[in-house]
């Protein structure tokens, strides 16, 4: 196991240079200064904004879920307004966040992550003692379903926050339900295929802090990749900005809209999919004036069984465009590496 320090106790002493590893390699640096040039002629364009109301309401359904469509095929993301999950709960659940990572250190190693383990404090994705590291520190816990859930995570967290967390989770695996069943509609995906791969999913979160860096454009809050997960729901937690996304080669911010949630298809989605729905790098910066915080909701197909290609959008003109794997080794395969590109998805083409 790779011991790696926490950035948020690095980050309170005075940093007259970044530790060499945070410096990301000149060779990445190059590439996304190149990509802001070639676009900064233009204003970059914004993610879809896609109205969960008007999804489930027989007038505006169908147009809507051709934004949908759209948004999952070209941007692999989008923002989700009216999503109905209550303001007062997702206030809470921020204020939690907050809660959290302010609290004394000696109170959040208790939930440190063990060697080997995929879930707890600290940072997480560190394979090797060579590879560069986020300058963030992340909380990353299975919540759903209950059963599941590691006994010296989630049942230790804070009161209020744990039972807002729990409610909100139980909105949020409703919302991401509804919204793979509404892809699995636009893509003519049969109903039941959908619910076999996701009604006895599971759900996780993942809570980013990513603290104020002295030399923010040396440094990564987290590395460019592609969820795993079918679909992520992003939770803007305080007012910083850091989320980019790739599109057509140049690095897109998203500025989350108020109350809004930002979604992205995730590289299991795209399997199933056979391709048509995209599963976009994006990345996290920081900036020098104020950390950042943001919580991620995965939902996650079901861990038995296989993955692959969904047998309604293979046909004479489009073939498998990935291979069919035990879900097991999906996942085993992406907690060995390191969070980067899409290379969990690249060695099943
Ligand atoms: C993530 O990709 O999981 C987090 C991105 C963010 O913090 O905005
Ligand atoms: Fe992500």
């Amino acid at each position: 196991e790779v011991q790696v320090p926490l950035v948020q106790e690095l980050a309170k002493q005075p940093l007259t240079s970044i530790p060499e590893r945070y410096v990301r390699p000149e060779l990445e640096l190059h590439l996304v200064s190149e990509a802001e040039a070639s676009s900064s002629s233009s204003p970059p364009p914004q993610a879809p904004v896609i109205d969960m109301a008007k999804l489930l309401s027989p007038d505006f359904h169908d147009s809507e879920l051709h934004k949908l469509d759209y948004a999952c095929k070209y941007w692999g993301f989008f923002q989700l307004i009216n999503h109905g999950v209550r303001p007062s709960l997702v206030e809470n659940v921020k204020k939690g966040v907050e809660e959290f990572f302010n609290l004394p250190v000696e109170e959040k190693t208790k939930f440190k992550k063990k060697a080997r383990e995929v879930e707890g404090y600290g940072q997480l994705f560190v394979v090797s003692e060579e590879q560069k590291l986020d300058w963030a520190d992340m909380l990353h816990l299975t919540t759903l379903p209950p059963e599941a859930r590691k006994p010296h995570l989630f049942p230790n967290l804070p009161l209020p926050f744990r039972d807002n967390l729990n409610e909100y989770c139980t909105e949020l695996w409703k919302l991401a339900m509804e919204l793979v069943m509404l892809m699995g509609e636009a893509l003519n995906i049969e109903g039941r295929e959908m619910r076999e791969l996701f009604e006895q999913g599971s759900q996780k979160v993942r809570m980013n802090y990513y603290p104020a860096c002295p030399q923010p454009e040396k440094v990564i809050g987290l590395n460019p990749h592609s969820d795993a997960s079918a679909l992520t729901i992003l939770l803007q937690v305080n007012d910083m900005q850091g989320l980019q996304i790739k599109k057509d080669d140049a690095w897109v911010p998203i500025n989350p809209l108020p109350h809004a949630f930002v979604v992205n298809v995730g590289d299991t989605f795209e399997i199933v999919s056979n391709g048509i729905y995209k599963s976009i790098e994006h990345r996290a910066t920081v900036n020098s004036k104020k950390e950042r915080m943001s919580m991620t909701t995965f939902l996650n197909a079901r861990s038995h069984g296989v993955i692959g290609p969904s047998p309604n959008l293979v046909t004479s003109e489009r073939a498998p465009q990935f291979k069919t794997i035990p879900m097991s080794d999906f996942w085993k395969t992406f907690y060995s590496r390191q969070l980067r590109g899409k290379s969990n998805l690249d060695y099943l083409r």
